[in-house]
Parts: structure tokens; C-alpha cells; sequence
């Protein structure tokens, strides 16, 4: 059991499934009360029914008032954990206004949103803790998906300027970053997450368990694909060397489809 969680409140966006869902049972498991949300209400209200948490179903940007009386006024743990990924990198070119104007809105502004309203209630009382399900994405790029690698981008940069300016007065920021996970986020990639994503690709609950290990030790940066670090580190050591690596891959997809 982690003592930071239990009896704390919790509010997990875009748990209805995946890992959302897998974050909303394992905080259940270690004694918190779970505000399960989704656009999907059957899907929220499944599983909070699931692990006794509470579904409040609809947009992540637009429930974080209803969240928090559902939790009795006070949210102790936000995790911006709801997403979407589009392909918009292929032959059309990267402008799909669409997906970008949704990529933009969910993965990043509703991180910015939800910060903007419990950062006063957290400041005061001095604790609280936000948890953001970036992705590799984040910190390296992804092959086929523009707007997809560049929100991922902004939402780690969001969550490292949290954690930064607040870290003095208690707040706890974790940014979760992991390459692939089985959920229907990893089918609906197609023939670039097939090369790239599936086959190093770990269950849900593994993210789980790289985020409380990194609540435990109290650590920014959740890496459930531990070898995302030596990329990460090839990118910043050697931009050309790993854009060229890279490209190769985007080669092998090219040719793949
Ligand atoms: N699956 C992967 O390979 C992978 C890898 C790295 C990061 N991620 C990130 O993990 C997070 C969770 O994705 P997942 O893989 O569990 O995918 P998923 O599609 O299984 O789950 C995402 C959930 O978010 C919900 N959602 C979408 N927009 C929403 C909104 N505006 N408000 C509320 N809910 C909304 C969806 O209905 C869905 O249930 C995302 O931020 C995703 O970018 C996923």
C-alpha cells in the first residue's frame, strides 16, 4: 500500500477502458476513492461500478467541478489521463485540421484546464498530485502521427512546467510515458504502431505498477518501457544520428504499406 493514496481522492480521465481503467483499479486497490470518467458513460460507470468508484461520464476538459463535490469538494490525485491519436502523417501530407484542433483540445488543453482550476484548492492546503499519461511520444517522436507527437510534446512540457514552478509548494507531477500498451488505442495505430509500437507492447496494469513505483519514489519522469530512457538520451546526444535512425524506420514503413 502507498500511504500518499489511500483514503485519497482521485479523478482518472478516459478510464472507461485501457489505461485509464487500469490507473482507476489500482488506485481502488490501494484505498482511494475514484472518480471514474470517460466520454463513454457506459464504459465509466462499468468500471467504477467495478472497483466502487464513482463514473462521472463526459468530456475531461468539462467535469473537474462535478468531480471534485463527487469527492466531497476536495481532489487530492488528477490524472489527465484521456487521449487521442490520429494518422495524419501519410501521404495527405500533416495538415488534418480535425484531428489536430481534438489532438490539441484533449492532449494538452484539458491537462491545462483541469491544472488551472485545482491548482488554488492544492496551493493552499500545500499538497496535491498531478499524473499525465503522455507517452513516448512526448519525449521522442511518433512515425505517421504529427499532431499525435507534437501534443505529446506540449502535454510533457505542461507537466514539467508544473512541476517546476509548484514542486516547492507540494505538488507532485508524474509524467507517464510509455511506447506501446494492448488497448484499442494500439489497434486503431494500424501498420505504423505495427512496427513500431506492438511489438515491445506491455498490458495496462504495467503501467500501473511503473506509476506507483514512481509515486513511491517520488519520480517526474514513469518509464514502463525502461529502454525509452537510452533513446531519449540518443535524441538529445545526437539529434542528426537519431533523426537518421528515424527515417530508416519511416522507410520501412513506407514500404511496408
Ligand atoms: N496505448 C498506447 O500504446 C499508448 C502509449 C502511450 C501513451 N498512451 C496514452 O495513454 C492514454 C490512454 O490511452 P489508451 O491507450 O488507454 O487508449 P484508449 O483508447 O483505450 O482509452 C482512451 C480513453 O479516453 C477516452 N476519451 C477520449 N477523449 C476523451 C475526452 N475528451 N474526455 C474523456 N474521455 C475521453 C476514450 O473514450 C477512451 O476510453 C492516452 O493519453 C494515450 O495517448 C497510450
Amino acid at each position: 500500500m502507498v500511504e500518499a493514496v489511500q483514503d485519497a481522492g482521485v479523478v482518472v480521465t478516459g478510464a472507461g477502458g485501457g489505461i485509464g481503467a487500469a490507473l482507476a483499479r489500482r488506485f481502488a486497490a490501494e484505498g482511494a476513492r475514484v472518480v471514474v470518467n470517460d466520454l463513454d458513460a457506459q464504459g465509466a460507470e462499468a468500471v467504477a461500478e467495478e472497483i466502487g468508484g464513482i463514473a462521472v461520464p463526459g468530456d475531461a476538459s468539462a467535469i473537474v467541478g462535478e468531480a471534485r463535490d463527487a469527492l466531497g469538494g476536495t481532489v487530492d490525485v488528477y490524472c489527465a489521463n484521456a487521449g487521442v491519436a490520429f494518422e495524419d502523417g501519410g501521404d495527405g501530407g500533416p495538415l488534418d485540421e480535425r484531428s489536430w484542433a481534438a489532438a490539441w483540445d484533449v492532449n494538452v488543453m484539458a491537462h491545462v484546464r483541469a491544472a488551472h482550476l485545482l491548482l488554488p484548492g492544492w496551493l493552499e492546503r500545500g499538497g496535491g498530485r498531478f499524473v499525465s499519461t503522455v507517452s513516448a511520444a512526448g519525449l521522442l517522436t511518433m512515425i505517421g502521427a504529427p499532431s499525435y507527437s507534437v501534443t505529446k510534446h506540449g502535454a510533457y512540457a505542461f507537466a514539467e512546467w508544473l512541476s517546476l514552478t509548484y514542486r516547492h509548494r507540494g505538488l507532485k507531477v508524474h509524467a507517464i510515458c510509455p511506447q506501446g500498451v494492448r488497448t484499442d488505442m494500439l489497434t486503431a495505430t494500424g501498420s505504423a504502431g505495427d512496427l513500431v509500437l506492438r511489438p515491445t507492447a506491455i498490458e495496462p496494469d504495467a503501467v500501473a505498477d511503473a506509476l506507483f513505483q514512481g509515486i513511491a519514489e517520488d519520480r517526474f519522469l514513469i518509464l514502463p518501457h525502461p529502454e525509452v530512457a537510452e533513446y531519449y538520451q540518443a535524441r538529445a546526444a545526437a539529434p542528426d544520428r537519431w533523426l537518421a535512425g528515424m527515417n530508416h524506420i519511416q522507410r520501412k514503413w513506407e514500404a511496408a504499406r
